[in-house]
């Protein structure tokens, strides 16, 4: 675990205009200043994303709403005052002058969160200005959930990475964008739709698939390279024996009260007790079926009916596309 003076290191490097992975309580984060574009043109090239998907950008406290965004709408205070810090990025107008054009992809609009985890606060707090930080993982990978993922991913292209130990909640952040005329939840994440209805107190859509809302949304990122396949928990045990009769090795995501029993030939990945669990545990055990050569990932998705529920489903259904 990283500790006050790893933290120290970290602010310089970022005033310095290299780059830091750090921990949140969603996925970790590959930080760069926002208001440098070199280091963010560094940023988007160890990342490997295209030059037109928008970063999230991080901020120690609430206020800083007012001083990266414009215009921010009274929705946008009342989900700050709801949730942050916590797993919501709220989309507003951007201040050019705090975010520079590239961080968001030329965008007129950012992306800010306050998230909730002691490290990445405090290297906030510290710093300062906005943190912009995409997922730190490459472009099209599966979000890295603790310290040794990201340094599978990047090696040795970032210096410095905070070790907060495993992300408490695991999948990313809710997105909601408040710049149109009817809000929208733009990625289903670690606060729920029903959530964030009660605090800007009306129906809000959701833009999840299809059109490019969130540009870098798209199903093929949070796959891992195994196939996934959704199922329901009465086929498991057909799919087993079908995959056992076809020589391909299976293994089973599935909540244990869901699938009690595991079936023969079934190389079990995890069997996590409630959903918070299944979304703590998901991205790592994506990595596991990699690693262990799986030819498919059998995967009982949890019911939908709360916040995680919903963000585990959205990401295995795009893994599985
Ligand atoms: O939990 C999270 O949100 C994590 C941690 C590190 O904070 N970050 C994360 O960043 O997942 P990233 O870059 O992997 O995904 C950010 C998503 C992208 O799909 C991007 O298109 C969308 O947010 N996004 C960012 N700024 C946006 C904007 N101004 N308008 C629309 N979508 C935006
Ligand atoms: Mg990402």
């Amino acid at each position: 675990m990283s500790s006050e003076s790893d933290v120290a290191v970290a602010v310089d490097a970022l005033r310095a205009g290299e780059l830091v992975a750090f921990p949140t309580e969603t996925v970790y984060g590959l930080g760069a200043d926002a208001a440098n574009p070199e280091a963010v043109q560094r940023l988007f090239a160890v990342k490997g994303r295209p030059a037109d998907h928008p970063v999230i950008v991080h901020v120690a406290r609430p206020r800083q709403l007012d001083e990266l965004g414009r215009d921010v709408p009274d929705a946008a205070h009342r989900l700050a005052d709801a949730f942050w810090p916590g797993a919501l990025t709220i989309v507003v107008e951007r201040n050019p002058g705090r975010v520079v054009a590239r961080v968001t992809g030329g965008r007129a609009t950012v992306g800010l969160r306050v998230p909730d985890h002691p490290l990445a606060r405090a290297l906030l707090e510290a710093f300062g200005g906005g943190v912009a930080a995409p997922s730190a993982n490459r472009f099209g990978r599966v979000s890295p959930t603790t310290a040794q993922h990201v340094r599978a991913d990047l090696g040795d292209d970032v210096r410095v990475v905070l070790d907060g130990g495993p992300c408490r909640v695991g999948v990313e952040s809710t997105i909601v964008d408040v710049t149109g005329a009817e809000p929208a939840i733009l990625r289903l994440g670690g606060v729920g739709r029903a959530e964030v209805e009660r605090v800007v107190g009306r129906p809000i859509r959701l833009r999840t698939r299809g059109e490019v809302a969130a540009p870098g949304a798209r199903q093929s990122h949070y796959a891992p390279r195994v196939a996934v396949e959704v199922v329901d928990a009465s086929d498991v045990d057909a799919r087993a024996r079908a995959l056992t009769a076809a020589g391909r090795r299976g293994g089973l995501l599935a909540l244990a009260d869901v699938v009690p029993e595991y079936p023969d030939g079934l190389v079990v990945l995890d069997a996590p007790r409630d959903v918070e669990e299944f979304a703590h545990v998901l991205y790592d055990r994506f990595r596991a079926a990699d690693a262990c050569g799986l030819d498919v990932l059998l995967v009982v998705n949890p019911s939908d009916a709360d916040a995680l529920g919903a963000a585990v489903s959205d990401r295995v259904w795009r893994a599985s596309h």
